[in-house]
């Protein structure tokens, strides 16, 4: 990563510092308001733990869900700092504002080592406009700013995009740099062979990402739904599985253009309904019956996509194989986790996309056992399509 990190500040310039520090700390909330999973609370900690210990005075700020335009107090960032007071093991104050006069002397009020979180960013018109005047207020809550929010660095946003213009020095976390030195390194210099894996409902969702690793992989693996749109491409029968009769043209082309190292899978498995699976059974995939959906791939599959895995140095994997959270349809994806599982035990660089394939990797307990679980779905899919994220693209180049 040829960016400047959160590592490479002098004392001078953290110690006695506020440092504005965006984080992804936009986590699922549950009953009572409590955050239900603290992944990403987690990720930043050692960043913020870095900048406490260098004596800097820490500002942090982040969206929570999607309120519409204003103030929501479901949105609050209040139980968000409660629990990252719990896991810092310190006092975390929290500002009821993102910017403005209470937001700064809140700012100012800070010492050597302390920490304050502000309220949802995205309770500020601007925010997801980019607007100017609130990257201005937000700028004067930080001497300087340090950007840890990977999952939401594919936002051209006030707080990820605006302020990091204004501040200087403006680096990456450290979360920041190890999502982008595994997916970089990944993609850049993979050791082979280098196998990634796809999945989801939707081949318009991935179209892109597929075109960017054809000419990287040494195999391209397809799950999910999405190969029924190929299927049908291909004249077989899909039933009542999800197919987009709109994407069949773009399915049909990429087949022919990508050759050998697209592999579709060749059974499936199907059932009349994803709340049926007692009536799951396996089926070639020229065989999927009229009145029946593919809900998961096959066993053989299955099978062998783990052994893809197995014998690959470098595997990359965005989206489940299927309607993985209903069993017995959780099969294909879980069979890919362990699959990974086992091949980085063996050596072999694992990455994990964030979304629906980081859940299903922790709901399988595998989590641990991957070489990099990404804390970002939507940013982890556009870094794979070769796209530049905005919120790396404002900071620092390495001199
Ligand atoms: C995410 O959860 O993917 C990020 O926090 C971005 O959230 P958004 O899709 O609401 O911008």
């Amino acid at each position: 990563m040829n960016k400047r990190t959160v590592a490479d500040l002098s004392p001078a310039e953290m110690k006695g510092r506020r440092v504005l520090v965006r984080v992804d700390f936009n986590v699922p909330l549950g009953e009572g308001g409590t955050v239900s999973d603290d992944t990403r609370i987690r990720a930043a900690l050692p960043t913020l733990q870095l900048l406490v210990k260098g004596g800097a005075r820490v500002v942090l700020c982040s969206h929570l869900g999607r309120p519409k335009g204003g103030p929501d107090p479901k949105y609050s960032m209040a139980p968000v700092a409660r629990r990252l007071q719990e896991l810092l093991g310190k006092p975390v104050a929290f500002c009821p504002v993102v910017v403005g006069p209470e937001a700064e002397a809140a700012t100012r009020a800070l010492k050597d080592g302390d920490v304050l979180v502000l309220e949802n960013t995205r309770f500020e018109k601007g925010e997801e406009k980019n607007d100017a005047a609130l990257a201005a207020a937000m700028a004067r809550l930080g001497d300087c700013y340090v950007n840890d929010a990977f999952g939401s660095a594919h936002r051209a946003h006030a707080s990820t995009e605006g302020v990091a213009k204004l501040l200087r020095p403006a680096v990456a976390g450290l979360l920041m740099q190890k999502e982008l030195d595994y997916l970089g390194g990944a993609l850049d210099k993979p050791k082979r062979p280098f196998v990634a894996v796809l999945g989801g409902s939707k081949i318009s969702g991935k179209i892109d990402v597929i075109d960017a690793l054809l000419p990287k992989v040494d195999a391209l693996l397809v799950g999910g739904a999405m190969a029924c749109t190929f299927y049908k491409a291909m004249g077989f029968e899909t039933g009542t599985s999800l197919v987009e009769p709109d994407r069949l043209e773009m399915a049909k082309a990429l087949v022919e253009r990508a050759g050998s190292t697209l592999i579709l899978p060749h059974d499936a498995t199907v059932a009349p309904a994803a709340d049926q699976g007692a009536k799951a059974h396996a089926v070639k995939r020229d065989a999927i019956p009229a009145t029946e959906a593919m809900l998961d791939i096959g066993p053989d599959t299955a099978a062998s996509y783990a052994r893809a895995i197995a014998s690959a140095k470098t595997v990359v994997w965005n989206g489940p194989m299927g309607v993985f959270e209903t069993a017995p349809f959780d099969a294909g994806t879980n069979a890919v986790a362990q699959a990974m599982a086992e091949a980085t035990a063996k050596g072999c660089t694992t990455v994990v996309g964030g979304g629906d394939s980081a859940a299903a990797v922790e709901a399988a307990g595998l989590a641990a056992k991957m070489s990099h679980v990404s804390t970002g779905g939507g940013a982890s899919l556009e870094f794979l399509e070769g796209k530049v994220l905005p919120g790396v693209a404002a900071l620092d180049d390495r001199k």
